[in-house]
């Protein structure tokens, strides 16, 4: 083991997310244009860089690791991935393998993820209905995401819904996910839409919905108290007394669990982003294929670009493009 991965504001780094691809089956409207370009594959890590990458990280601290996109399961041969990651679950090294997605490919590989290791999931949608869901998504189908749910629970892993809340979207069926996500015995988690990418100004279908008015809308329905509990992530929670939900919200760029932030993010070109809220990031990938033999310049420019990790995002809106864009894509940071 070599030290801990620690912040100049003392901070542990022990979480770290990975976007294994920036492609997707689906184009949310929020999230990308119809005619997306992808980056060329040779700029993609490898799954023996990604392995390579990873395995580093946790060397050096890293308890918690979430697989994310784009799609990550429409990444070729993911899975040899997952189970790569298996042998450090299985020294203790790694807590938790985790993923986030969008359902489409959960029938194919439930089990597979399963045996890998994986115990949560989040799985992201907004709607129960099949033409809105058709509409917000373009090329996701919903019974094809509800049978992946089914599976994913048949196989005995713990389900997060994440919705983005969209005013005149998905704001009437609040109580009908959250009545669904009950019976299924799933949590639930409202994410605030950012305006991400260069998507183009197609966004008619939803408005942005604060998350203070979704918690309004849940006090007409239900008795609503706060919970104090923080994850060290960026959620706030509810409990509804009614049913014993715990409801999570998640304001993308709020800055209020800054000061406990454990989380770094790689891109799929192994770019490494100290914080979503800024731009500056450490290009590993370069790092790693000029040295094949030895972790050693690789954990010296992880431990460099930790060393720039900075206190907040609050500090710097001003890297933010003038129409208060992020420039980035989600699918490229990876949520
Ligand atoms: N605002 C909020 N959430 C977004 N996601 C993608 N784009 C945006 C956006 N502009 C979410 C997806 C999914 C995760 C990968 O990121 O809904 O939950
Ligand atoms: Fe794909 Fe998720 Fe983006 Fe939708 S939000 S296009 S499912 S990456």
């Amino acid at each position: 083991m070599t030290a801990p991965l620690i912040d100049p504001f003392a901070r542990a780094i022990t979480y770290l997310r990975v976007s294994v691809t920036d492609r997707c089956d689906f184009r949310c409207v929020y999230c990308m244009s119809e005619d997306m370009t992808f980056l060329p594959k040779k700029e993609l890590l490898t799954l023996e860089e990604l392995d390579r990458m990873c395995s580093t990280f946790i060397g050096m601290g890293v308890r918690k690791l979430r697989i994310t996109g784009g799609e990550p399961l429409v990444r070729r041969d993911i899975m040899t991935f997952f189970q790569a990651m298996t042998r450090h679950l299985d020294t203790g090294a790694l807590q938790e393998l985790t993923l986030t997605t969008n359902g489409s490919q959960l029938e194919r590989f439930a089990d597979a993820l399963y045996a890998a290791g994986v115990r949560r999931v989040n799985v992201s949608l907004d709607t129960l209905n099949d033409d809105k869901f058709a509409a917000i998504t373009r090329w996701g189908r919903l019974p094809q995401v509800l049978r992946g749910v089914d599976a994913a629970q048949k196989a005995g892993l713990r389900i997060k819904i994440n919705a983005v809340a969209l005013k005149g979207f998905n704001e009437d069926e609040l109580p009908k996910i959250t009545e669904w996500c009950a019976e299924r015995d799933m949590d639930l988690t409202w994410i605030e839409v950012m305006p991400m990418g260069d998507i183009g100004n197609e966004n008619r279908l939803g408005q942005y919905w604060s998350l203070d008015d979704v918690r309004a809308t849940y006090e007409q329905g239900y008795t609503v108290t706060d919970l104090a509990e923080r994850s060290g992530g960026p959620a706030r929670y509810v409990q509804l007394e009614e049913t014993g939900q715990k409801i999570g919200f998640i304001t993308p760029l709020s800055h209020n669990f800054c000061e406990s932030c454990n989380r770094v993010r790689m891109t799929c070109t192994g770019e490494l982003f100290m914080c979503l809220g800024q731009e500056d990031n450490a290009s590993l990938r370069d790092v790693l294929r000029a040295n094949p033999d030895t972790e050693e310049p690789l954990r010296d420019a992880i431990r460099a670009a930790i060393e720039r990790k900075p206190k907040g995002h609050d500090f710097d809106y001003s890297r933010q493009r003038l129409d208060g864009q992020m420039s980035r894509h989600m699918s490229h940071t990876g949520g």
